[in-house]
């Protein structure tokens, strides 16, 4: 049983169900190769079955190193990029309390925050100011072990980690989560003997949320992990039991995304009416992005949060080039009450709402706008959540995976690799003089001057 509901109530205008079956056959060879494992980039399928294999040693380990951490930490820095960082953070930021950090009451968890996500200096630089100032600790998670922005990242708090405790206190303040025997970090952690968590050799980056890389920085926010994962497993059996696009919801997504993309829609929104959803966004933005985008082909994958991004982006939705779909996740209920209060003056003219929730004004603006959108030929896709939790978000990661693979495999593309992050790599090793890149070097330095 499954509390996630995807609906196409609003597509009829532009698919039918009758066309939208003619996709059942690709769909099912598509549904086959990804659950028997036979495809393109069979080798890193292993997060299809994950949910129903995680062991208990694994999750139990996790849930005490994670009690440590929050008894030594007020801050948790989660070092990684791409997938080592962003399902973590989807999953914490969909649950955290919006101003987690800044409240004097409540509950005390460690503040997650990242770092290695980017090679800004200052952003780096200020981390630095704020954690000479608190209690921390670190995870540096890295699937190759040999990523630019994580390594050094990494190297700096090392190095302020082991200033600020000695360096066998900050042994105690860093886990590791890398691949099993390969890569840089393996090695300097077996050799400093850091505590080490692998990521499994089939698993890809962008799909190890459920794994340590993921459940260990959600734990140590104060999340339940079992919750998660037990989610994520009663959506694994609703896509593998069948192939249909009725019956099943990700071969439903999966069928009409590709429908509408040889239609000429080309870019997907994900569209979120919750502020704390950003990061479930930036996480689908590069599951869908860095799967699907090669060979010429791929489903742009873009987000905008509603309402605020109505007054930015929501000209061009409405009215721009019409090449986009939209996907729209709701929640049903909030966590929390506020009504709108009752104004004498009601000099801004909102008392014809005094009275109501907030929550139902959301969703009267989430209604007008799939309407309006509708109306601007903007087809619309639904998912909906009763309430944010552990379980309905581990559903809705699994959703999206299954999707993907799914997806990427009807669209005809290897989704589990992802060749064309290594363009702007090899560029900038080159640039900086790596050994080994002596000729990249002399190219580029030929092509920048104009030789
Ligand atoms: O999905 C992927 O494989 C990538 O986004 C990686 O997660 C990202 O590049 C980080 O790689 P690594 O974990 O090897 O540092």
């Amino acid at each position: 049983m499954i509390n996630l509901t995807f609906n196409h109530e609003h597509l009829a205008d532009f698919l039918s169900d009758e066309e939208l079956l003619i996709m059942q056959d690709e769909v099912s060879v598509c549904h086959d190769m990804l659950i028997n494992k036979t495809g393109k980039g069979n080798d890193f399928l292993g997060w299809v079955d994950l949910p129903a294999e995680i062991d208990e040693a694994l999750l139990s380990s996790i849930e005490e190193d994670a009690r440590k951490i929050r008894e030594i930490a007020e801050v948790f820095v989660v070092i990684g990029i791409g997938g080592s960082y962003l399902g973590a953070r989807a999953v914490i930021e969909a649950l955290n309390h919006p101003f987690a950090g800044m409240m004097n009451s409540g509950k005390k968890s460690p503040v997650v925050i990242y770092a290695g996500n980017s090679i800004s200096q200052d952003y780096h630089a200020s981390l630095l100011e704020l954690l000479s100032e608190k209690d921390y600790a670190v995870a540096v998670i890295s699937k190759s072990g040999t990523t630019t922005e994580p390594a050094v990242a990494f190297r700096i708090l090392k190095a302020h980690l082991e200033k600020k405790y000695g360096k066998e206190s900050a042994r105690e303040r860093i886990i590791s989560i890398t691949d099993k025997s390969r890569g840089a970090l393996k090695k300097l952690s077996t050799d400093e003997g850091y505590k080490t968590y692998v990521i499994p050799d089939d698993v890809g980056g962008r799909f190890s949320v459920l794994t340590p890389v993921g459940l260990l920085p959600i734990a140590v926010a104060g999340y339940d992990i079992r919750q998660l994962v037990a989610g994520a497993k009663a959506m694994r059996e609703a896509c593998i039991i069948t192939p249909s696009i009725l019956d099943n919801p990700a071969s439903r997504y999966a069928a009409i995304r590709n429908s509408l993309y040889r239609m000429g829609k080309q870019v997907e929104i994900l569209v979120n009416y919750e502020p704390s959803l950003q990061y479930i966004t930036e996480w689908w933005k590069q599951l869908y992005g860095e799967s699907e985008g090669k060979e010429g082909e791929g489903i742009f994958p873009a987000g905008v949060g509603f309402t605020t991004d109505l007054h930015s982006m929501g000209q061009y939705i409405q009215d721009g080039q019409r090449m986009i779909f939209e996907t729209v996740i709701t929640v049903d209920s909030p966590a929390k009450m506020l009504n709108i209060p009752h104004d004498n003056a009601d000099l801004d003219g909102m008392n014809f709402i005094a009275g109501k929730s907030l929550n139902e004004v959301n969703q009267m603006a989430t209604l007008g706008t799939v309407l309006a959108h509708i109306d601007g030929d903007v087809p619309n896709l639904g998912i909906s959540l009763p309430k944010l939790n552990e379980e309905t978000i581990g559903e809705l990661l699994y959703f999206f995976e299954f999707a993907c693979g799914l997806s990427g495999y009807i669209l005809g593309v290897n989704p589990f690799d992802q060749p064309g992050v290594e363009a702007y790599k090899k560029n900038m090793f080159a640039l900086l003089g790596k050994p080994g890149y002596e000729k990249e070097s002399d190219a580029i330095r030929a092509r920048i001057n104009g030789e």
